[in-house]
């Protein structure tokens, strides 16, 4: 990072231990504010688990862990006031309409009922949910879904998202509108934590991406540089740029998640 630039999500060396097996084994990461960071890495790699870290959902065993200018262990509730969780599972009610679980989310946030209906107005306009918004979610989409995830993360606007694969199983035509959904936060300054299994998702929305394997970041770049980390000559005898998958093989040892677009 060019020195001067503002910080918004450092972790250091953090550790996190389940029954004796490590999740989280030396865990560090540094993202600019404004920028998209990718955590890419197979299941099991720790990804959610650090995403719980650095959302205060979890306290480590040890580690630094400061994000948007706070100091999560000492100060949580700080940090919880300043970003915005997605997690991997669907956390708005089912009975509930789109528009009133943007409402309550509105209301548990302390808005008063007018200001979270005003901001669930805003909200459904932006994520274009107008169609649905008035019938139970229940009956909604996988996509249609997430992109109320990401509505109901977004009530309070904050300047900080984490997003815990945000595509995981929608279809092609889904996970665009996604991507479109959070290319447009960006636009408008979020930073961004985003897990994923996918590479195209990262390689499509990431600024930089870090590699997570066996609960640390093996391999931390731009897209273009972790291309470049594995010369030609690791990868077959074809002399030509190794694509994500063949970078993330080498330096995992696993095979990527199979892409589904
Ligand atoms: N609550 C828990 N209790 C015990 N072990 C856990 C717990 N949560 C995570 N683990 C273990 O920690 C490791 C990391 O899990 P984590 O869920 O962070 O991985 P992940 O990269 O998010 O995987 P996935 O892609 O499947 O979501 C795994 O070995 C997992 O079994
Ligand atoms: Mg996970």
């Amino acid at each position: 990072m060019a020195y001067g630039e503002a910080v918004a999500i450092e972790a250091a060396d953090v550790r996190k231990t389940y029954r004796g097996k490590a999740a989280l084994d030396g865990f560090d990461l540094t993202v600019a504010a404004g920028t998209v960071c990718a955590l890419l890495g197979p299941n099991g790699a720790g990804k959610t688990t650090a995403v719980r870290v650095l959302t205060t959902l979890l306290r480590p065993d040890s580690g630094r862990v400061r994000v948007a200018g706070c100091d999560a262990l000492a100060d949580p509730r700080s940090v919880r006031h300043r970003i915005g969780l997605v997690g991997q599972d669907a956390s708005v009610d089912e009975v509930l309409t789109g528009r009133q679980n943007l409402v309550l989310f509105g209301r548990l946030s302390h808005l008063t009922t007018a200001a979270a209906r005003r901001r669930a107005d805003e909200l459904v306009e932006r994520f274009d949910l107008a169609e649905v918004a008035d019938r139970s979610v229940a009956g909604y989409s996988g996509g249609t879904r997430r992109r109320l995830d990401l509505a109901t993360s977004l009530v309070l606007a904050p300047p900080v998202l984490f997003l815990d694969e945000p595509t995981t199983g929608l279809d092609p035509r889904a996970r665009l509108d996604v991507w479109a959904s959070i290319e447009s936060l960006v636009d408008a300054g979020t930073t961004v934590l985003l897990t994923t299994q996918h590479l195209e998702e990262a390689d499509r929305l990431a600024d930089r991406i870090a590699i997570l394997d066996g609960g640390r970041v093996v391999a931390e770049g731009t897209p273009d540089e972790l291309k470049a980390r594995v010369g030609p000559d690791r990868v077959e005898t074809v002399v030509r740029k190794p694509t994500l998958d063949e970078v993330f093989l080498h330096l995992t040892g696993h095979r990527p998640a199979a892409r589904t677009s």
